[in-house]
């Protein structure tokens, strides 16, 4: 009874009875939309997935999903990628589908496309939306014209401090609106876009090589048909993430996090997946894999090259060539072979893109864990984007209680701040903000800016965009509005970082500590209603990975009933 009405209703869109008889039938979810630049092409891609699913003996059925454009909403993608990760569950364990193509690549889709889809437990193939194309910003100079080659995020942080500091005009400012963002596509600096599509491709969810290739490349239309070709034997296979998503895979995904120089953005979102999948995955894995793995690819913000630039080198099997002696190259991957089969020939085509383990980009870590009084279960590091003269540094804070109070006192002419000032703000945390938005890389005072400081250390409970750098302490746990020890600083206090031993120091002594914990109480809330009463109420800190704890784990959803 069940089968007629989904094959009548089949044929009330116009598919034939032998259309879909028998057929794997292939989500396509899309997580296109007019607002999301990044995944402007997404709409055309499907039709080319649509193609290699049909080829290949399979019946496609686009479902559209949340829309996250990083850029566009509100307060911030991240308080919104746990509801995409539940609606992509809800969706695929809802319809009668087989085996599922995720469409989707600016920051919070990938993870929260792969965490619903992974829950699921349906065959997954991942079809990253791709890098835009390179940009290039032209000036003229004393002596003659200067072109640069821009990219998204890294260069519009990088202007705005030249355009505060004075030395970047109004004119020239409005001219750089049209530059850096080229191409539909995600951002091409190594962000947390791309960050976590090489990671999705590294845990073996993507096939080898995709997820660099330009987002406006013919080569990007083949591999959409080649994703839906490939889902449907993967149906056939009964190849399903849990036979692809070991503790070996993710251990794989971090390493090449660390090699990528990736975003730390990519720490919550990768604990998160794992906890979806069941694997046992903590940050002090994270940072001893930081310790050992130092940064190959020479890709904005911690080096000079873009998206691009990575694919032409040979994209992330090259990259991951380069570290198979610490990879575990026997993890089973979308193609149906092992990452060892994978990696076969794949070598870099650009030492100076993908550099030699002889000859990295940085031998400082893309992440550091750090724990202390002021950070009891973690905060994070990226140490390769950070200025080594605050390494080990100890500084006077002078303390932000959010970011209104932030942007209405940073630049007072007056304010009593220096550049050894450690710059501290809090409220912008998952349950505080809410939603953890990227406000950890503080704006260094104007005044500053003026006399050249273009560093200094800030120390937050909020994320950072994986596109900016600077010496910035993120995702102090627990966060403040929970009470961590980031409510407890007063301006003035004495902040301690040593990076190379891992710690966060508040320098006052635990009785005084005490005191001043007995007196905090917790801001009232004043979200009484909706999802982001949901998310207040069961967001996990950030050394959990932010994911509801309702949604954790593997334990079995009964399908719903039918009859
Ligand atoms: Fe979508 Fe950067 S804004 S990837």
């Amino acid at each position: 009874m069940r089968g007629f009405a989904h094959r009548q209703r089949a044929q009330q869109m116009g598919l034939r009875r032998e259309d879909v008889l028998g057929k794997p039938c292939i989500a396509i979810v899309n997580t296109w939309s007019d607002l999301s630049p990044c995944h402007a092409h997404l709409r055309e891609r499907a039709e080319s997935i649509k193609r290699g699913v049909l080829m290949a003996g399979g019946v496609p059925f686009e479902l559209p999903a949340l829309s996250l454009g990083e850029v566009m909403v509100k307060p911030t993608t991240m308080l919104y990628r746990n509801l995409l990760a539940m609606e992509v569950e809800e969706l695929l364990r809802s319809h009668p589908v087989d085996g599922v193509v995720l469409l989707a690549g600016c920051d919070k889709t990938t993870p929260g496309t792969v965490m619903g889809a992974v829950s699921a437990g349906y065959p997954t193939i991942f079809c990253a939306a791709g890098p835009m194309l390179n940009d290039r910003h032209t000036q003229r100079t004393a002596t003659g014209c200067e072109t640069r080659t821009v990219g998204a995020g890294t260069h519009t942080k990088l202007f705005w401090d030249e355009h505060q500091a004075g030395r970047l005009s109004d004119a020239e400012w409005v001219q750089l609106e049209s530059r850096m963002t080229r191409s539909p596509g995600t951002c091409n600096t190594m962000g947390t876009a791309s960050t976590m599509t090489n990671i999705v491709e590294a845990l073996g969810l993507a096939l080898p090589g995709s997820t660099a290739i330009p987002a406006m490349d013919a080569a990007h239309v083949r591999h959409a048909t080649s994703c839906g070709e490939r889902i449907v034997q993967m149906v056939r296979e009964g190849l399903t993430p849990s036979k692809i998503l070991t503790r070996g895979a993710f251990l794989n995904a971090a390493a090449v996090q660390m090699a990528l120089g990736g975003s730390t953005n990519a720490a919550i979102h990768i604990l998160a997946m794992a906890g979806r999948a069941g694997v046992e995955l903590t940050l002090a894995d994270l940072d001893r894999l930081g310790r050992e793995i130092p940064v190959l690819a020479n890709l904005f913000p911690s080096g000079d090259r873009l998206m691009e630039d990575f694919h032409y080198a040979g994209g992330l099997p090259a990259l991951m060539n380069r570290l198979r002696d610490m990879l575990s190259l026997d993890e089973m991957t979308v193609t149906g072979r092992t990452l060892r089969d994978n990696l076969q020939g794949r070598e870099s085509l650009d030492d100076e893109v993908i550099r030699p383990l002889s000859r990295p980009v940085s031998d400082s870590g893309a992440l550091a864990v750090l724990q202390g009084n002021l950070a009891p279960a973690s905060a994070v590091m990226k140490a390769s984007a950070a200025s080594p003269k605050f390494f080990r540094h100890r500084g006077r804070a002078l303390v932000f209680d959010g970011p209104g109070e932030m942007m209405a006192r940073i630049h007072d002419p007056d304010l009593d701040v220096d550049e050894d000032t450690v710059l501290v703000l809090r409220g912008g945390g998952p349950v505080g903000a809410p939603g953890m938005p990227e406000w950890g890389n503080l704006p260094i005072p104007k005044k500053l800016l003026a006399a050249g400081v273009r560093d200094m250390l800030r120390l937050s409970d909020a994320r950072m965009s994986g596109t900016h750098y600077g010496s910035c302490v993120l995702h102090i746990s627990p966060e403040s509005a929970v009470g961590g020890p980031l409510a407890l600083v007063r301006n003035g206090d004495l902040i301690e970082l040593d990076l190379p031993a891992r710690t966060l120091t508040l320098c006052i002594d635990d009785a005084e500590l005490a005191e001043r914990r007995a007196a905090w109480q917790p801001a009232p809330s004043p979200f009484a209603r909706g999802f982001t009463r949901l998310y207040q109420q069961h967001v996990t800190q950030a050394h959990e990975g932010c994911d509801f704890d309702f949604l954790q784990g593997t334990a079995p959803t009964p399908e719903p009933p039918i009859y």
